[in-house]
């Protein structure tokens, strides 16, 4: 299955360097492009030279090509779209996605922007041209959720679900319970440490656990949900005093993700939980519990970002799309 790669950032070169360790995938990377260059092979490229290059020169290619041309080209069989999210337009990975839906190649994405504001069109798309759009990546970094929803626990209903879906948060949370910090010495923690961009801003105000909220309820139950339906709380206010409170009670605080259909509940805010709920995870971890009817609660949990473990949550949506649609799998 030839692959064409959009994004050489922190996830695309985690991709690559797993093509390049795990050559027995068999996947033929013909395309790779970044902000201001492009490389397109037909009989393939070499991982490991493309990331030396951008290594050494900042660029996949010395100049010419764009990321328009790579899906002009048809080159691939699936579009691997890695480019910065922008959750207000989606864009440039809106327009890309569309391209290559419309040309009818399959498109795997890290990319929350263009699913949180497009899914139901882009799905559409998807459907008319009997092609995959994957997206497990969104959410939850290297946990399989929307595998499992999709397939491991198919057949159940879910009546809810609720996460712990920014691990920056969590990690800032985590820092103020253990060790009594403020919120700005655990946030600054977190920006030294590469946990924290230098404008926190979507993660601290509850914005980018939103937009995988959305992700989840609108590939669970289908609802239509955009950004604009969910109340969100963010972090920032909390005091060190409301988590010695919680402590007194044996509890804590984590931000939660919470989507309840019956009730027509979204939201994202600060929830005081006792220390032994599933959900009470420490460091930048992320957990998601699914309630079902047939299999109960299921609760899982790991690494919600990282750009190996991103890899993992691509690759396993490839191996998906292979599995299904490539006679040669
Ligand atoms: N990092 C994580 O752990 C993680 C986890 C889950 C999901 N995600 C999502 O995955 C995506 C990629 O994340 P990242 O951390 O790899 O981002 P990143 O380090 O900022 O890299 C973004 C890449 O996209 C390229 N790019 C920007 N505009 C482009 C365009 N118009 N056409 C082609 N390439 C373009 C950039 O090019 P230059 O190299 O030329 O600047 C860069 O290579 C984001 O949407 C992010 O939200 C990230």
């Amino acid at each position: 299955m030839r692959i064409a790669v959009l994004g050489l950032g922190a996830v695309g070169r985690g991709l690559l360097q797993m093509l390049a360790a795990k050559p027995e995938l068999g996947f033929v990377l013909t395309a790779v492009a970044d902000s201001t260059s492009a490389r397109i092979d037909p009989d393939g490229l070499d991982p490991v030279a493309i990331l030396d290059e951008k290594c050494g020169t900042g660029r996949c290619a010395p100049s010419g090509l764009s990321a328009a041309d790579v899906i002009a080209s048809g080159a691939y069989d699936v579009l691997v779209e890695l480019t910065p999210t922008n959750a207000m337009t989606g864009e440039p990975a809106l327009t890309h996605i569309r391209s290559a839906l419309e040309s009818g190649r399959h498109v795997v994405t890290s990319n929350k922007g263009p699913i949180a504001t497009d899914y139901s069109g882009l799905a559409a798309l998807a459907d008319d041209a009997r092609v995959a759009l994957r997206f497990e990546a969104t959410v939850g970094g290297a946990i399989p959720v929307l595998h499992a929803i999709r397939d491991g626990l198919a057949g159940n209903s879910y009546s809810s679900i609720t996460g712990v879906l920014n691990g920056t948060c969590n990690y800032i949370l985590t820092r103020m319970d253990d060790e009594g910090l403020t919120y700005e010495q655990a946030l600054t923690e977190a920006r030294e440490l590469g946990y924290a961009e230098a404008d926190p801003t979507y993660d601290v105000r509850g914005i980018d656990a939103a937009i995988k909220l959305v992700i989840l309820a609108n590939t669970c139950w289908g609802l239509g949900v955009t950004l604009d339906d969910v109340a969100i709380t963010g972090i920032d206010g909390l005091t060190v005093d409301a988590l010695r409170l919680a402590a007194t009670q044996d509890c804590t605080i984590r931000l939660i993700g919470e989507a309840v259909p019956a009730e027509n509940l979204l939201r994202v805010a600060p929830r005081v939980l006792p220390r032994n709920h599933p959900l009470v995870i420490k460091g930048t971890l992320n957990a998601i519990m699914l309630s079902t009817d047939m299999a109960g609660e299921v609760t899982l949990m790991g690494k919600g970002a990282g750009s190996v473990e991103t890899a993992s949550a691509l690759i396993g949506d490839l191996i998906a799309i292979r599995d299904r649609y490539d006679g040669s799998g």
